[in-house]
């Protein structure tokens, strides 16, 4: 067994137990960000931090989501590479961004030579704040890109984060759907770790604890979006999803959903979660009763969140997102024996059976 993490964590309401971590990083910090760091207060309390401890930086507020390449070889242009801390701030695109940059400081290779991690061994140092409750990406050694409108992820162990600093009131602020499709990340996360062949005994120890945790409280809060103490239990239950796919890696379900999320812009999470309920029937284990006996049916528990994705789509698309899932590096550590034909009966069954697609838009 495995079991690597090399990441500080602080899951806390202010920055006091962190800020000698913060000194400690570095001088010059090159701030990776979204707008809605503005709203959430999370960029202000940063830069106090920084400001107070007399350090440079600079901000780059214009992160797209799911980064495309072309994105990251703008920072670089733009930037440089002479920062000692990259710091990723807000949901799982900007952290994604902030490991691939903190790379490129270091090393002068391409983005697509990022896939290849003989390439490099060294990274600048890198900090995630997470603003959303799903990606996990703060304490985890992926990142994932779009690279040629493709979503792939690249792993090194040189990208886990050196400090993650998770503070729920940031995430206060969410709105209804993203509060869903994150948490639903976070809950795929959890499951996929918990059914991969990969799967140890510390991965099912934090995988459970997160789907149990999903299960008691995201309809609670999804009632009642400012309650801070349901906020915290979901953000807690992101971060041990997050260190059970740092063990195992993700499944089938996120291999699926990624054509999803580039090709019709459904977001991730729930991309990804509509295929739970077929991953866990098929994958003939005891495992799949464990999950049911705590979430329920899990058709039924993404029902309750009223889930309901709608978007157009031709055979020939689902021919090619079918080929690219086979290609993909979760079908083997995926039960259930998947092969093109069953790849493409699970979109049939998203498609026409499952209750949770709402037709073309
Ligand atoms: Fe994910």
């Amino acid at each position: 067994m495995k079991f690597y993490l090399p990441t500080k964590i602080f899951f806390e309401d202010n920055y006091i137990q962190s800020i000698d971590e913060i000194k400690r990083l570095g001088d010059k910090f090159l701030i990776i960000t979204g707008k809605s760091s503005k709203i959430n207060k999370s960029l202000d309390e940063l830069l106090k931090i920084l400001n107070k401890l007399n350090k440079k930086y600079e901000i780059f507020d214009e992160t797209l989501e799911n980064p495309p390449k072309e994105m990251i070889n703008n920072i670089i242009e733009r930037y440089g590479k002479n920062w000692d801390v990259i710091v990723g701030l807000g949901g799982g695109s900007p952290m994604d961004t902030a490991k691939a940059v903190a790379v490129l400081c270091k090393n002068n290779i391409s983005v697509e030579e990022l896939y290849d991690s003989n390439k490099y061994n060294s990274a600048a140092k890198i900090l995630c704040i997470p603003t959303t409750s799903g990606t996990g990406s703060e304490v985890t050694q992926y990142s994932v890109l779009t690279i040629n409108n493709v979503k792939k992820g690249f792993k090194h162990d040189v990208i886990f984060p050196d400090v993650a600093i998770l503070e729920p009131k940031y995430t206060l602020t969410l709105n209804k759907e993203l509060t869903v499709s994150t948490a639903l990340d976070a809950l795929s996360h959890a499951i996929e770790a918990f059914l991969s062949l990969r799967a140890n005994s510390f991965s099912d120890l934090y995988a459970l604890k997160a789907i149990e945790i999903i299960s008691l409280n995201l309809n609670n809060l999804v009632k009642d979006l400012g309650n801070y103490e349901l906020r915290k239990k979901i953000m807690l239950a992101s971060l041990y999803a997050g260190i059970s796919i740092g063990i195992t890696g993700t499944t089938i379900a996120h291999s699926l959903g990624y054509s999803l999320t580039t090709e019709k812009g459904i977001k991730h999470g729930l991309a990804t979660a509509v295929f739970l309920p077929f991953e866990i029937e098929h994958s003939n284990s005891s495992k799949a009763n464990k999950i049911k006996e705590i979430l329920g049916d899990p058709l039924e528990f993404l029902k309750s969140l009223n889930i309901l994705i709608k978007f157009s789509v031709n055979e020939r698309e689902i021919e090619a997102w079918s080929q690219r899932v086979l290609n993909s590096s979760h079908v083997k550590v995926t039960p259930g024996n998947y092969d093109f034909s069953k790849i493409k009966e699970t979109y049939k069954w998203l498609l026409e059976k499952s209750g949770l697609y709402g037709g073309n838009k």
